[in-house]
């Protein structure tokens, strides 16, 4: 860390793990009523449960993104935040909205929340991922609008690096594709395509510009390899990126009432999106192993390269395993998809929040790595997490699979509750891991807090001998 308005990027980090672990306790409540429908009913329902655990997961996302840009972009520009305060005033505004936000959706039923904030002045609420009350939208823009601001002016007065140029572009279009949330007519056709817009237009297109550009910044920093490698990388990545995702998108418009021609642009298109993310595990690995010097931040290191595998398997391969139309036609809206939305979210973009979170914090605490004790626990949970998620993603699969055989296929097909029944040991399964995750995340947390001697002081590494 170089300059001091860095420094703002710290409580941005530290509100997204707590909002974190928000995000896991309402997943554990999500997944006991699942197994005991009677759990915390009525006050409070699946519906809203779910929401709030997913809400969570965009909003501490997003706030890590923030984190890591204003961290990053002064970094790369060599020169201060243009406005280290409005960067702070904006992280209390976005925080209070946030929490205010998920007490709404607890504490008043959704349709008085609807009356209250003016959703019938612009209908807005509803959609998955999407259920914030109008005033909490306008002020993710309003927010979006201040970080652009922030970060832009910094990088127009400063030097303009490749990596820092598509952080920011990534950050634009972050913004951009958000305002389709706006737009949601009475028409469900219509309303597919603006909803997918924002979600599969953010986690298939855009966040992936994010995700190549925080692991590009981290692998330049740790591995000392030369700049030019890593930016060509990133193009071809970002152009595969956007050329299987754009068109993609047909994958979600298969049976909406959308042309039938979707179902070969969708299928065609969207095979093709595992490609980037293979490219992104390619160039990890590769930065890895021609690294000028060893990094002391083992951690951090261990995070950058789970983070790509992590994502190859979740988005990449559990997202192809779906996305033919003659599949879907079997798996829309299973537990399969469940499986694969755990994997894909948590492997890119909940790893590359802790990734960064992992090589920037030792810094903004006034060290180059952390005590080899506290990395121990970090990396402990690490593994338990990673290890965790994937069992909630084969669990989750498992429950999917009995799905198709019982409720979709054959002669003789089972109602819908009756299947869940025949899922329950699944069901079980993904608690159980889910707990498990739970505690790997004590241990990651713990980390911050274990002593010992910081490994080295500023700009110290080991040069590789080989
Ligand atoms: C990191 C990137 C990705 C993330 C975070 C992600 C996340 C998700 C989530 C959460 C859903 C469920 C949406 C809902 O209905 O509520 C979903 C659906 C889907 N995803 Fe992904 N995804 C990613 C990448 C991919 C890729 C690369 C593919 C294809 C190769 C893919 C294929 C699909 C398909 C086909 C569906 C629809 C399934 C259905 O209709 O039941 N995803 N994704
Ligand atoms: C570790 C403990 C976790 C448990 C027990 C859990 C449980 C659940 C449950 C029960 C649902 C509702 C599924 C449904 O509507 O049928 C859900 C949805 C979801 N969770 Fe989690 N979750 C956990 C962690 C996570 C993590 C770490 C992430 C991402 C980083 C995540 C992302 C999501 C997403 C994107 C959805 C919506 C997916 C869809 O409907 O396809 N969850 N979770
Ligand atoms: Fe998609």
């Amino acid at each position: 860390m170089n300059f001091a308005s860095q420094r703002v990027a710290k409580p941005y980090f530290i509100g997204a793990l707590a909002l974190f672990a928000g995000q896991i306790i309402f997943g554990l409540i999500a997944g006991m009523q699942y197994l005991d429908g009677s759990f915390l009913f009525p006050a409070f329902p699946f519906s809203v449960i779910r929401t709030v655990h997913t809400n969570l997961l965009i909003v501490w996302l997003l706030m890590a993104f923030m984190g890591a840009a204003y961290y990053i972009v002064p970094e790369e520009a060599q020169t201060e935040l243009h406005s280290p305060r409005l960067a702070l005033l904006t992280f209390w505004v976005f925080l209070i909205a946030g929490v205010l936000t998920i007490l709404g959706y607890l504490f008043v039923p959704y349709s008085q929340l609807a009356a209250m904030t003016g959703n019938a002045i612009l209908p807005t609420m509803g959609r998955g991922y999407l259920e914030q009350p109008l005033p909490t939208k306008i002020g993710i823009v309003l927010v979006a609008l201040s970080l652009l601001f922030n970060v832009t002016m910094t990088l127009a007065k400063g030097r303009k690096t490749s990596l820092n140029i598509v952080l920011v572009a990534g950050l634009w279009g972050l913004a951009l594709l958000f305002l389709p949330a706006f737009y949601f007519p009475v028409d469900t056709v219509k309303a597919s395509y603006s909803w997918w817009w924002v979600v599969h237009g953010w986690v298939e297109g855009d966040w992936e510009l994010i995700l190549s550009a925080l692991l590009g910044f981290i692998l330049v920093r740790m591995t000392g390899v030369d700049r030019e490698i890593i930016e060509k990388w990133m193009y071809i990545i970002i152009a595969m990126t956007l050329i299987s995702g754009i068109i993609g998108i047909g994958h979600h418009y298969y049976y909406t009432g959308a042309p039938e021609y979707w179902i070969w642009l969708g299928s065609i298109f969207s095979a093709m999106e595992p490609v980037p993310f293979l490219m992104l595990v390619v160039f990890a690995v590769r930065m890895l192993i021609s690294r000028r010097h060893e990094y002391p931040n083992h951690a951090a290191l261990l995070w950058a390269i789970g983070t790509p595998v992590m994502a190859f398997l979740g988005a990449g391969f559990w997202g192809f395993m779906i996305t033919l139309a003659p599949v879907q036609y079997y798996t829309h809206g299973t537990n399969f998809t469940a499986a694969h939305g755990h994997l894909a979210f948590f492997g890119a973009y909940a790893m590359v929040s802790l990734s960064i979170i992992s090589y920037a914090m030792p810094h903004l605490r006034g060290r180059m790595a952390n005590s080899l004790r506290a990395q121990r626990w970090e990396m402990t949970g690490f593994w338990i997490m990673v290890i965790s998620m994937f069992v909630i993603a084969l669990a989750l699969t498992g429950a999917g699979i009995v799905t198709v055989f019982l409720q979709r296929m054959g002669e003789h097909p089972i109602s819908f509750m009756g299947v869940q029944y025949q899922e329950r040991v699944f069901f079980w399964i993904r608690e159980v891991a889910g707990f498990t995750f739970f505690s790997g995340l004590v241990a990651y947390l713990t980390s911050f807090f274990v002593g010992g001697d910081p490994v080295a002081a500023h700009g110290a590494t080991v040069p590789r001998g080989r």
